[in-house]
């Protein structure tokens, strides 16, 4: 039988795939954008190891040194495409109210309208790489599988990383089995003959990352870079399955997951929400310190976790993604030596500096070698020596990232890819402050923990386009990633606690974090990182009933004497610097609680407008 055709392209898919469903959508989205070939993505390290090749003969990727950096690359993006971009995004559901807010909207038919004629050609030139992938364990019943069509080679081998990606994803949706459809493209379509002036391609006028909810479809245009173009991660992972959970009664959370062991093997779950490049990536790889001894934490996720209840009323915990895809500036021995470790190899970089023996380099990494380096090509593809770093020009963008699998970190869980999950025994909610909010207090109650997060604020950071340290509600550190109203959300936790509370379950704890208060000179004055293992053995004692805390306006503190100080130098005066509760800043503080409410009084629930009604009589007393 002859390949079905369409103006000369042959859309057959290969034998292996036998959905439907599948076959007519890549057909009819072939037609519409019209690439010049179809790639089916088997997700072979054979088919990895050619597109990266592919990748390098076109200048998007260098090849790493592989005496310093085996089977690494580099990828310098175009500099107007660096990050995700929030007032691009929409989430476009039927009704108004259903998106809510504090998201972009726009009518479906309209959204349809205006896409329809960029899409239509968008291809021309390129190839459209069809990429299967599976969040969550392949077959799991907690896991959701999508397709992505993208027209970027880069899109796929990250693709390859993040996700459970390639052939066996066919087998899983069979013959007429559910997926979700994710168009991706660069939005720089080529006219016949004509070649790429730039490595990067992308469209620097025009951007789209859509949702619609209710379809469960995903159209992104114009961008190559990470959270807008893997389409599995911010899309799929949070705000369709943010939608999926509400509808079906879990939580889709902007969340790592760690495991953490005492000296007797009791292990711990903790889930923390931390908004995008505030410390997930770093706490979910902690190392504890030589005070520690016999102390083990463990990673099952840094970025994203899904949550679901059971019958006997706990909440276990996945991580759907196979991958990183972290902050890389800030991260050396120090701060992070698991995810060093983790970047020995297999890693493709993306907008950090290329050292002169074809290695790479950011900011941060000077604090292992004790030296920066003499001279560098930095991120945008120019000479740069320590003079530069000096005025103030970075060899690396601030949101230069990695993308890794998560088998190279060596602290990865045994359980991380445990369909059944974790069970989750505490959340934390963190923003970067460097005013107001203690470093951590525990919430009286869920509903109280619920109210901490809903109102968490933390300073804007360069993982989005747009001003940075600007304090900003980030309710759950969801604020970009919410795939629906933010009020019907704060009260589908509550929901939640309460069904728990019902089944006579006990619930997890809730605290809130703040590593981030500076002092006079602007200096951080917790030192963070590995040393944050003191927050969570307090919590851990919290749990076991083995600290007694203190009461705040804010919650329940920690007493000094409480916290294991054993191998840091840190006085009561500075515990008293980032624990204590400013009446004036608060005052202050809350009136921020009060706009952000009155953004979200549609729906808003009672019971929060109760919390805080409480913590203002607590202050005022
Ligand atoms: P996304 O991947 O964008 O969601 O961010 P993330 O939450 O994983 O943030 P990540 O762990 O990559 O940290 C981002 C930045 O915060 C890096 O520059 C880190 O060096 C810095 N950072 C992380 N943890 C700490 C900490 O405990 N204290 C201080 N001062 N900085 C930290
Ligand atoms: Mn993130
Ligand atoms: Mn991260």
């Amino acid at each position: 039988m002859n390949a079905p055709t369409l103006q000369g392209l042959t859309i057959q898919a290969p034998a292996y795939v036998k959905n439907a469903k599948l076959i007519a959508w890549v057909a009819e989205m072939a037609a519409l954008c019209k690439p010049a070939r179809i790639h089916w993505c088997d997700g072979s390290q054979e088919e990895y190891d050619q597109l990266c090749q592919q990748l390098v003969d076109a200048g998007t990727f260098k090849k790493l040194n592989p005496a310093k950096r085996p089977g690494s690359y580099l990828a310098w993006s175009d500099p107007s495409d660096v990050a995700r971009v929030e007032d691009r995004t929409y989430i476009c559901s039927e009704k108004k109210e259903d998106a809510g807010p504090t998201n972009n909207w726009m009518a479906p038919n309209e959204m349809r309208a205006t896409l329809a004629p960029l899409f239509d050609g968008c291809m021309a030139g390129r190839t459209m790489y069809v990429v299967p992938f599976s969040m969550g364990p392949l077959g799991s019943p907690i896991a959701h599988v999508g397709v992505e069509l993208s027209d970027s080679a880069y899109v796929a081998v990250n693709m390859k990383i993040m996700t459970r990606m390639g052939r066996a994803v066919y087998d899983v949706i069979g013959a007429d089995g559910e997926f979700v459809p994710c168009m991706h493209t660069v939005g720089a379509p080529l006219a016949a003959g004509q070649k790429d002036e730039t490595s990067w391609p992308c469209n620097a006028k025009t951007k789209y990352i859509v949702h619609y909810p209710e379809t469960r479809e995903i159209w992104s245009y114009g961008s190559g870079y990470g959270g807008n173009a893997l389409l599995g991660k911010k899309c799929l992972a949070l705000r369709i399955a943010s939608t999926m959970g509400r509808d079906q009664g879990w939580l889709a959370e902007h969340m790592l997951i760690l495991g953490v062991s005492n000296p007797e093997g009791k292990k711990y779950h903790v889930a923390a929400a931390f908004p995008s490049a505030c410390g997930k990536t770093n706490f979910s790889m902690l190392v504890p310190p030589q005070a520690f001894d016999g102390w083990k934490v463990t990673t099952i996720g840094d970025d994203i976790a899904w949550i679901k209840p059971q019958a006997d009323g706990s909440l276990r915990a996945i991580n759907p993604e196979a991958g990183y895809f972290g902050v890389a500036p800030g991260t050396n021995y120090h701060t992070n030596p698991n995810c060093m470790a983790s970047l020995n190899k297999d890693v493709i970089f993306t907008n950090v500096a290329l050292t002169d023996d074809g290695d790479v380099w950011w900011e941060g990494m000077e604090k292992d070698t004790g030296v920066m380096p003499a001279h560098l090509i930095d991120w945008q593809g120019k000479d740069w020596t320590p003079e530069d770093g000096k005025a103030g020009r970075k060899a690396a963008h601030a949101n230069a990232r990695f993308t890794v699998a998560a088998t190279n970190n060596p602290a990865l869980d045994e359980a991380w890819d445990d369909p059944a999950g974790v069970k989750i025994d505490a959340f934390i909610f963190g923003g970067r402050r460097s005013t107001t909010v203690p470093l951590v207090t525990e919430a009286r109650n869920w509903t109280e923990g619920v109210y901490m997060a809903a109102t968490m604020g933390s300073e804007t950071t360069a993982a989005a386009f747009g001003a940075q340290g600007v304090v900003r509600r980030d309710p759950f550190a969801m604020l970009p990633f919410m795939g629906y109203n933010m009020s019907d959300y704060f009260q589908h936790w509550l929901n939640l606690g309460a069904k728990i509370s019902a089944q006579g379950a006990q619930l997890p704890r809730i605290y809130t974090t703040n590593w981030f208060r500076k002092n006079a000179d602007g200096k951080f004055v917790w030192p963070g990182y590995g040393e944050n293992m003191r927050v969570l053995k307090w919590m851990i004692d919290r749990i076991e009933g083995q600290a007694q805390g203190q009461e705040t306006a804010f919650g329940i503190a920690p007493q000094y004497a409480e916290i294991n100080w054993g191998g840091l130098d840190f006085s009561a005066e500075q515990f008293q610097n980032v624990t204590s509760i400013d009446k004036a800043a608060w005052i202050d503080e809350l009136k921020l609680h009060d706009e952000h409410f009155a953004m979200l009084a549609q729906g808003l629930p009672r019971e929060l407008l109760n919390a805080k009604a409480d913590l203002e009589q607590r202050l005022s007393a």
